[in-house]
């Protein structure tokens, strides 16, 4: 790929002109000039027009639009069109039709109505990606390949016939012989001895419970074949226009797709993101923690937002004002190079005529959205020639493995209330309030560059996840795990001899047994004395735990285990293992952090009141650039290092402090 992209922070939209007449596409570009718009994501929907009939192409419709682009100097992400296939297709090929659980073959009337394992399916859009590909490989507007469309987004699972085929044929590989793959299973139990490859069926309906090895295979394997979709578009996309970044646009924590897995076949990480308006500013910034992460602090790109309301949730209201400025902002504090909408122009017709659009309905300039918007244009530009280039580095860690997702979500198990999800977001948020910048790692990733590593539920350990951990504190790193950490490996068989198996060294600690607290119930976490004395609500989950050599800092309060550790450390080498055995409050895990940085001398990027966000970009040559995102109603007054500041968004010198005014950003470069 192109090591020169994106040449500027990149602004835009799902562009859908074939909704629309060409007399409306020249009003398209004036307003898109207005709003500072550079790239366009085009051609996402498009194959039942590309291909009307059972391999006859037409792109001349597509060729205008692309020459259109060149024209006006506006770059174009173009998709392939694979996301939904046109409706001959499911009369042709029936079979490419996904088929659910229960046996319900689905049909086409909405879109991604495709099994991902289909031969038909990957036939014809491999036939259409080679034709797009030679079509438009020296084409001016041409600058980034988007593969299909939030892949695995409606359709993450299918049981067909091919699926059950693929997956034995994924299973051999992997097992090699069916005596693994029963040891594996642990089929001894509820007499599910596999004896033929053929008798292995992906975890259709059943009376009961599926098998656990069973299911975690097949997440495994389903996100394995979303993947190779991917990889079959981007390998023909690679060979014929080598220099061109391709990605494919992934949607917040989706559990289905392993991230970490998908990363290295991706030139670009983009995410869709379509925060509720009650959804507080640390989970926005969460979700580009993680995409920023995936490669390794390489600049991610936002290729969906809303620039108002969306319409798929039971009520769908308009982001105040000022909101989407902060969202679009805080998008490039952390790390993206690029922030684009879904859509351009609000449809008239179809299932998102509701949804927001850089242009609504009205059509035009004067509308309240559009001025937002346009306002996210100019600043960007503003920014862009200093913040191209520019990376994030922390030294705070948040750890999430999906395999680990996929494992501890699994029912039944001693709780049905396990949300990884939901914990790592509790962990974040407390992180968040640091103002010291967090990236989020697999538990086998190098982490000689953190202080402070947070690994909460680690649940499931995959091989070399705790050899890493225990690296990292020995060498003085301070990590803190959480309950039901250590339980099971890759295969879902439990750790004997004592929980948390391989992290009991580390840890200085055994739990004897867990037990979840039941929302009628309530325990608390007493701390006695230090910085942290106090009593703090337990809940969710309780354990009975003996101390191996870690200190007892807070006990339950109540119940079978009263008196018994809750939260303990232990000195490891240099370093020191923090195990937290419950569920605690925001208060807690946010005075804990706070704690464990102090230990760990991670200094805030900013000392900053509440509600004021602050994050740094570097550039190679040193300069930094600060971020701060004023996400209150008031205005907000920060005091600065010594030094004088650049403010680039109005262009004036600063030193000593500065105001940054309710729900606004001001950026300072150093
Ligand atoms: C995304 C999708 C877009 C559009 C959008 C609406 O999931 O990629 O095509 O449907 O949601 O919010």
């Amino acid at each position: 790929m192109s090591q020169t992209f994106p040449p500027a922070i990149l602004y835009g939209a799902d562009y859908n002109p074939e909704q629309w007449p060409e007399t409306v596409w020249q009003e398209d570009m004036r307003l898109m000039k207005l709003a500072g718009v550079n790239m366009v994501s085009i051609n996402i929907f498009s194959w039942a027009s590309l291909e009307p009939r059972p391999e006859e192409y037409h792109f001349a419709q597509l060729d205008r639009i692309m020459d259109l682009l060149a024209e006006h100097g506006i770059m174009a992400d173009l998709a392939t069109a694979t996301a939904s296939p046109p409706t001959w297709m499911s009369r042709v090929y029936p079979e490419m039709l996904p088929v659910t659980s229960s046996g319900v073959r689905l049909s086409h009337g909405s879109r991604q109505h495709y099994c991902p394992n289909s031969p038909d399916y990957r036939r014809k859009a491999a036939m259409l990606v080679e034709r797009l590909a030679e079509r438009y490989h020296a084409h001016p507007a041409l600058r980034m390949w988007h593969v299909n469309n939030e892949l695995g987004c409606h359709i993450s699972t299918c049981y067909c016939d091919t699926c059950a085929e693929a997956f034995r044929a994924w299973l051999q590989e992997r097992y090699q012989s069916l005596e693994e793959l029963n040891d594996s299973w642990g089929t001894a139990f509820w007499s599910q001895h596999y004896y033929a490859w053929e008798d292995i069926l992906p975890p259709r309906a059943t009376p009961t419970h599926h098998n656990p090895g069973q299911m975690l295979d097949y997440w495994r394997f389903m996100s394995d074949s979303l993947l190779s979709c991917y990889r079959q578009e981007a390998e023909i996309l690679r060979r014929v226009t080598p220099e061109v970044p391709v990605t494919t646009n992934f949607m917040v924590a989706h559990k289905p797709v392993d991230g970490f897995a998908w990363a290295p076949h991706l030139d670009i990480i983009s995410i869709d993101q379509y925060p509720h308006i009650t959804d507080p500013a640390w989970e926005w910034a969460l979700t580009h923690d993680v995409m920023r992460s995936l490669k390794g602090g390489r600049p991610h790109l936002v290729m969906e937002q809303s620039a108002s309301q969306v319409n798929w949730r039971p009520q769908n209201p308009h982001k105040r004002p000022d909101v989407l400025y902060l969202q679009s902002m805080q998008s490039v504090a952390h790390g993206a190079d690029g922030v684009l909408y879904f859509q351009w122009r609000q449809s008239k017709a179809g299932a998102e005529l509701f949804h927001g659009a850089m242009l609504s309905h009205e059509g035009s300039e004067h509308t309240r959205i559009f001025q937002q918007v346009a306002r996210v244009g100019a600043d960007l530009q503003r920014l862009s020639p200093v913040v191209v280039g520019s990376r994030i580095e922390n030294e705070v860690a948040l750890v999430m493995d999906w395999q680990n997702w996929w494992a501890v979500e699994y029912q039944p198990a001693p709780s049905d209330l396990m949300r990884y999800w939901e914990e790592l977001k509790a962990s974040y948020q407390a992180l968040y309030n640091l103002n010291a910048g967090v990236d989020v790692v697999q538990p086998d990733a190098d982490l000689s560059r953190y202080r402070l590593v947070v690994a909460p539920l680690l649940f499931l350990l995959r091989p070399g996840a705790a050899a890493n951990l225990e690296r990292f504190v020995a060498r003085g790193g301070i990590l803190l795990t959480t309950f039901f950490s250590g339980i099971v490996d890759e295969r879902y068989h439990v750790a004997l001899g004592g929980y948390p198996g391989q992290l009991r060294k580390l840890l200085g600690l055994r739990v004897e047994e867990f037990d979840p607290i039941l929302a009628e119930m309530s325990n608390q976490i007493v701390i006695e004395e230090g910085a942290l004395k106090g009593v703090y609500p337990s809940s969710l989950w309780g354990e009975y735990l003996h101390l191996e050599g870690a200190q007892a800092v807070g006990t339950f309060a109540s119940d079978y285990y009263a008196g018994r550790p809750a939260l303990t450390v232990n000195s490891y080498g240099a370093g020191q293992a923090w195990y937290l055995a419950t569920h605690a409050s925001a208060d807690l895990l946010t005075s804990l952090l706070r704690h464990m940085a102090e230990q760990a001398h991670v200094e805030p990027i900013l000392a900053a009141p509440s509600g004021i966000e602050v994050t740094r970009r570097r550039q190679p040559d040193g300069s930094q650039i600060y971020f701060v995102l004023n996400h209150t109603i008031e205005s907000a007054r920060l005091s600065l290092p010594t030094g004088t500041f650049r403010s680039l968004l109005d262009e004036r010198e600063v030193s000593g402090e500065v105001e940054v005014a309710p729900r606004a950003c001001v950026v300072l470069l150093a």
